[in-house]
């Protein structure tokens, strides 16, 4: 697919298959399950294709390769939310409202930053009250600020005042810019950019699927959003990269990557960065940050590390789990870009939710025009009917 930099229109979605015919209402425990939901279609969606097999990710026909050499965060939010692919789309740091920086400042000191931008976003929706359904004017305004948000609470945890933003700056540059009170480095905003093209999107995911459930009763935007937050923070989601850079400051160096593995696989433990619900091949995500990676200054000694241990993990999950193919997911080169842009391992999960906020809300408005309240069912595996026995009397 070639596209340029110029204004057009996404390209036509494949041909539409024939809708199943509505489940027959069977009781529960005669219609099957699916642990986790694994393989269970609940929504239908334009916004992101993956094909796990293949390796493939496309926002909206576009393969994310493409996106990332060619688009900025802001052209890639648009084309989300809109089907549209505009030169001129851009999105740039938002003022924060006084109530938010009001309720950061009565956070605890312990507070981690991804309970911060949760509560952050929670604040903006009492102030902003975006009502059902989401448009993209809300969808814009909520993205736009959180970056902003996030790097008031990491200056105000150090105890330094919140930096205002510079409407001439990226949302990425300006997320910089507002943690550190300086200009950022461009290779550094640009990276990060490219981060957040990579993340914004992926179907629908523990948080995505979240944010639908919740804006399917009716809900607003901030609420589906600060859901969605909640389920990314999950370690099996998005926590994963603060973990990476841990894991491999445990194993220290290559050599003793074999013996770390392995123990680490028969204690049971997950190794993260690695393995993922949908994707069987390289997951495509993982390889366009690794040519982010590798195109950023200081990282060579980084990378050559987890370049190596990488090597060593893929040969061990090929020989311990042969039926199933685990493969280095996005995460594992997202810590190396997020580390080489300067922030800190904590401040990984809520910078992916940065990221994510144009998909989420771009499924939110979605789900809003389907409107169709989801509500799946359980199978009962507790008692039988009884009768609730009464106390003898003392
Ligand atoms: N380390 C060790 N074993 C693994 C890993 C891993 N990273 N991933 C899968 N496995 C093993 C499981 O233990 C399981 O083995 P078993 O059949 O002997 O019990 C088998 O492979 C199947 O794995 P599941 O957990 O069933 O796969 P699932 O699709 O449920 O899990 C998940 C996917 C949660 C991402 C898992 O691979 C994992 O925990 N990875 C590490 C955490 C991580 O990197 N998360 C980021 C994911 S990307 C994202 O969310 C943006």
């Amino acid at each position: 697919m070639t596209t340029s930099n110029t204004e057009t229109t996404a390209p036509s979605q494949p041909e539409k298959p024939a809708a199943a015919p509505p489940a027959e209402r069977k009781p529960a425990s005669d219609r099957p399950y699916s642990p986790g939901l694994t393989g269970v279609i609940a929504a239908e969606t334009a916004i992101g294709f993956v094909d796990g097999e293949k390796g493939q990710l496309l926002y909206r026909g576009y393969p994310i390769g493409q996106l990332v050499e060619k688009g900025t965060y802001g052209q890639v939010a648009e084309l989300l939310w809109t089907g549209e692919w505009r030169r001129s789309a851009r999105l740039v740091p938002a003022v924060i409202p006084e109530p938010v920086i009001c309720a950061m400042h009565e956070l605890p000191d312990h507070t981690h930053p991804m309970d911060a931008l949760r509560t952050a976003v929670s604040v903006w929706g009492a102030w902003r009250r975006p009502h059902w359904p989401p448009t993209v004017d809300q969808a814009r305004e909520l993205t736009a600020f959180a970056p902003s948000a996030l790097a008031a609470f990491h200056r105000m945890r150090q105890g330094l005042e919140p930096v205002p933003p510079n409407p001439k700056l990226s949302l990425a540059g300006g997320f910089l810019q507002q943690l550190t009170g300086k200009d950022p480095d461009p290779a550094a905003a640009r990276a990060l950019d490219a981060y957040f093209v990579v993340g914004a999107e992926h179907g629908l995911n523990a948080s995505t699927f979240t944010c639908r459930v919740i804006i399917s009763t009716r809900s607003d935007l901030a609420s589906a959003v600060c859901g969605a937050i909640g389920a990314l923070k999950g370690p099996l989601h998005g926590g994963a990269p603060a973990e990476v850079v841990s894991q491999l400051h445990e194993i220290g160096s290559p050599e003793r990557a074999e013996k770390w593995v392995r123990e680490a696989i028969a204690r049971g433990d997950k190794i993260m960065g690695f393995g993922h619900r949908v994707y069987r091949a390289y997951d495509p995500r993982a390889a366009a940050l690794r040519k982010v990676a590798e195109g950023m200054a200081d990282m060579a000694g980084w990378l050559d590390t987890a370049v190596k241990v990488e090597d060593v993990v893929l040969r061990i999950f090929g020989e311990l789990k042969p039926d199933h193919v685990i493969k280095t997911n996005v995460e594992y080169y997202a810590a190396a870009v997020l580390q080489g842009v300067g922030l800190p391992p904590d401040l990984f999960p809520p910078t992916f939710a940065l990221a994510r906020m144009a998909g989420w809300s771009a499924h939110a408005i979605e789900q809003a025009s389907a409107d169709k309240l989801i509500r799946p069912d359980a199978r009962y595996v507790g008692p039988p009917e009884m009768d609730v026995p009464s106390f003898s009397a003392r």
